[in-house]
């Protein structure tokens, strides 16, 4: 069972992000606040795979053939998805975009396996998914893929911990065990000094990051966020894609929808749908960097861009 595809945790650390070494713990800027400490935290941190490197696996993480889901609402079909085929390979970093309403939403919950299709293959790390057992498709739920949503969809009762601790429930650990690797999920993203905040003690863009750290806390081979920077403002949307890009960069692989051109520029890939079609699969050249982006923000402005206006006069 070992050489199962399932069994592979995803890539370590592959030293993408070559953080200069003066910035791992380095002393906050004047201008910085605990959310930007917190990020350089976030990216000293070691791996969140501590499990012995797997082997090469040829498998795509995503292969879909031609993918239909046809709603019926009483008299009415509603045909979300009309023929999606695509392939995505482990470490990419895809951008989903397209209108309201043109199956964005519909092909990420047949992604993580949350509805079925009417009709089409979808194949999870070589997988077929139509065959898989309801406790295989549980174990894809639970462990393999984590989810992201627009909303952070967090219990507001239960502390940062908590809340991450809860994919860990059903997985045996201890109590020990739980708290350990919620714990370590926290820091990968920045909040190790906000372990037992509670939702409303904390910004939009730090509840999207416990719901990242709920996501990755058992180690998922993929990660599906709908609008993860929908309810949130541009400064705190870059620091998210700040936080999604390192754990690409860690080989973590991303599907990420938005209906943001800004937003889909961080990709590496992006894909869109029109009407339930795929209408458009392109490279991103030109990836832009939110880090630097972040760090750009921060840096004083030493030479203020001023304007000079020289009057010629007649
Ligand atoms: N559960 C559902 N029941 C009926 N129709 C649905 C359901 N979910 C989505 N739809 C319809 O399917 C189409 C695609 O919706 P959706 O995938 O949510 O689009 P997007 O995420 O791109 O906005 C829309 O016409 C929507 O109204
Ligand atoms: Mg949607």
């Amino acid at each position: 069972m070992t050489d199962h595809p399932f069994d592979l945790p995803y890539e370590r650390a592959q030293a993408v992000h070559d953080e200069p070494a003066s910035h791992n713990g380095a002393t906050a800027t004047p201008h910085e606040t605990d959310d930007m400490q917190d990020m350089r935290d976030m990216a000293a941190m070691p791996d969140a795979a501590s499990q012995p490197q797997p082997a090469a696996l040829p498998l795509p993480v995503i292969m879909v053939r031609n993918l239909a889901k046809t709603y019926q609402l009483g008299e009415t079909r509603v045909r979300a998805l009309r023929g999606v085929s695509l392939r995505v390979e482990r470490g990419e970093f895809v951008a989903v975009m397209g209108p309201s309403g043109s199956g964005k939403s519909t092909f990420m919950n047949l992604l993580g396996c949350l509805d079925t299709p009417t009709s089409g293959e979808y194949d999870l790390m070589g997988v077929p998914v139509g065959r898989m057992t309801p406790d295989q498709l549980a174990d894809v739920r639970n462990r393999r893929i984590g989810f992201v949503f627009q909303g952070f969809n967090l219990l507001s009762r239960a502390t940062a911990l908590g809340n991450v601790s809860m994919p860990l429930l059903y997985a045996g650990f201890s109590k020990e065990e739980q708290e350990r690797r919620a714990r370590r999920a926290l820091q990968l993203v920045g909040l190790g000094k906000r372990l037992h905040h509670k939702p409303t003690q904390l910004s939009g863009g730090q509840q999207q990051r416990v719901a990242i750290a709920r996501a990755l806390v058992n180690g998922p081979n993929l990660l599906l966020a709908d609008e993860p920077t929908g309810n949130l403002d541009s400064r705190t949307s870059v620091e998210i894609m700040a936080l999604l890009q390192a754990l690409n960069a860690r080989g973590l692989t991303i599907v990420l929808v938005t209906h943001e051109a800004d937003i889909a520029a961080y990709a590496h890939r992006q894909v869109a749908f029109r009407d339930g079609r795929l209408v458009r699969d392109e490279p991103v050249l030109a990836p832009r960097s939110a880090r630097d982006e972040m760090e750009e923000s921060l840096r004083p402005a030493t030479q203020p861009n001023e304007v000079h206006i020289r009057e010629e006069l007649p």
